[in-house]
């Protein structure tokens, strides 16, 4: 098998992620190959930023594999990851007549994919679509897997539903439009691959010559990265398509990320950034409870600051954190469960922390 393409193996819809420079200008060939039929019409969901960069060259291919497709930009920002922007891609759906045999394709990062994905899993009671992620975050998370959602305004993704996408496209190059702070708070999610469950793509990543092949945007380098954040993602999905167990490792950091991104404002941390922090403390916590060694949390923090994220807490206040994080849908009968670290490359789920383990690294 070609060693960038992935299967995402599931039990009745696996699919395939091909990653591959200068596919974003090829996709009428791609759809033709995994037997998308042009008499099949396509609505592009994305926002003006991205439709602007690479809209044109992707209609124009479309167009020249005869495909009929036209482009529908929601706003950017996480703001607008809601139930308005849902309802405009429905009108725009109602008014080009796609019916269900229609196709969506996202194309965008996670808010473009999230909604997107939303959309087609609702439109008619669910059409296909395709996930074209163009910020690092959304392809080595948010693009594969199927999670897909609009947040409420009590919380972030409390709407949504599992739609698997039925195929995703990855292209490097894409990443070198895309601003330096957001690729490096991708870098946190392919971090987070490295401690959860691949200890030589954290070495990978801890080496100096490995860091600036990435940090400069070397293609072969940011192929790998992806690559192996892929196979791990599409492992531990297809082991738990709808996060009854072991699907909830990939959520390390993510608990005391959300309280940070909650409390501080979408916006004021990036999400990789916010889980940075999250990590770290995920870190601490681990070795207080002597699970992992002082050193391993070292290397972890060193990792993630070597890649210009933070790992600082922000001033917090305490009670504030707890109605965060229990409004968590890692929540499961009232008992708050956080993924901490036992090995470079292991994490277990614990659901026996009490606050005060956790609270003393808030203000
Ligand atoms: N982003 C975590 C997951 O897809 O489960």
């Amino acid at each position: 098998m070609n060693k960038n393409k992935i299967i995402v193996p599931l039990s009745n819809n696996s699919y395939e992620v091909t990653i591959k420079q200068g596919i974003i200008n090829n996709i009428g060939e791609e759809l033709k190959r995994i037997g998308v039929k042009n008499n099949r019409k396509i609505l592009i969901v994305s926002n003006k930023e991205i439709s602007n960069l690479f809209g044109g060259e992707l209609l124009k291919n479309l167009k020249k594999y005869k495909y009929s497709a036209e482009i529908f930009n929601i706003k950017a920002g996480e703001s607008y990851k809601n139930l308005a922007s849902l309802r405009e891609i429905y009108n725009a759906a109602f008014d080009i007549g796609l019916d269900r045999n229609a196709l969506m394709i996202a194309l965008g990062g996670g808010i473009v994919g999230d909604v997107t994905g939303f959309a087609a899993a609702t439109w008619l009671r669910g059409i296909e679509y395709i996930q074209i992620p163009t910020t690092l975050l959304s392809m080595v998370d948010s693009s594969v897997g199927g999670k897909t959602a609009v947040n409420h305004p009590k919380g972030k993704n409390l709407i949504g539903a599992f739609y698997q996408p039925k195929a995703v496209f990855i292209d490097p190059e894409t990443l070198k439009t895309l601003p330096p702070r957001e690729f490096k708070a991708g870098m946190a999610e392919v971090i987070k691959y490295g401690v959860i469950k691949d200890k030589a793509l954290f070495e990978y990543l801890e080496n100096d010559k490995n860091r600036d092949k990435i940090l400069n945007l070397e293609n072969e380098s940011l192929i790998k990265i992806i690559n192996n954040s892929i196979k791990t993602k599409a492992h531990i999905v297809s082991e738990d398509e709808k996060e009854n167990g072991i699907r909830a490792i990939l959520n390390y950091g993510h608990s005391f990320g959300h309280v940070i991104e909650n409390l501080c404002g979408y916006g004021e941390y990036l999400h990789g950034e916010a889980i940075s922090i999250g990590m770290k403390i995920a870190g601490d916590i681990s070795t207080e409870k002597k699970l992992w060694p002082k050193k391993h949390s070292l290397r972890q923090d060193n990792l993630i600051e070597s890649y210009g994220l933070p790992t600082k807490t922000p001033k917090i206040k305490k009670n504030e954190v707890i109605k965060i994080l229990m409004g968590d849908k890692k929540v499961r009968d009232g008992k708050m469960r956080f993924i901490l670290p036992k090995k470079i490359g292991e994490v277990d789920i614990f659901n026996d922390i009490n606050e005060s383990q956790f609270l003393k690294y808030f203000d």
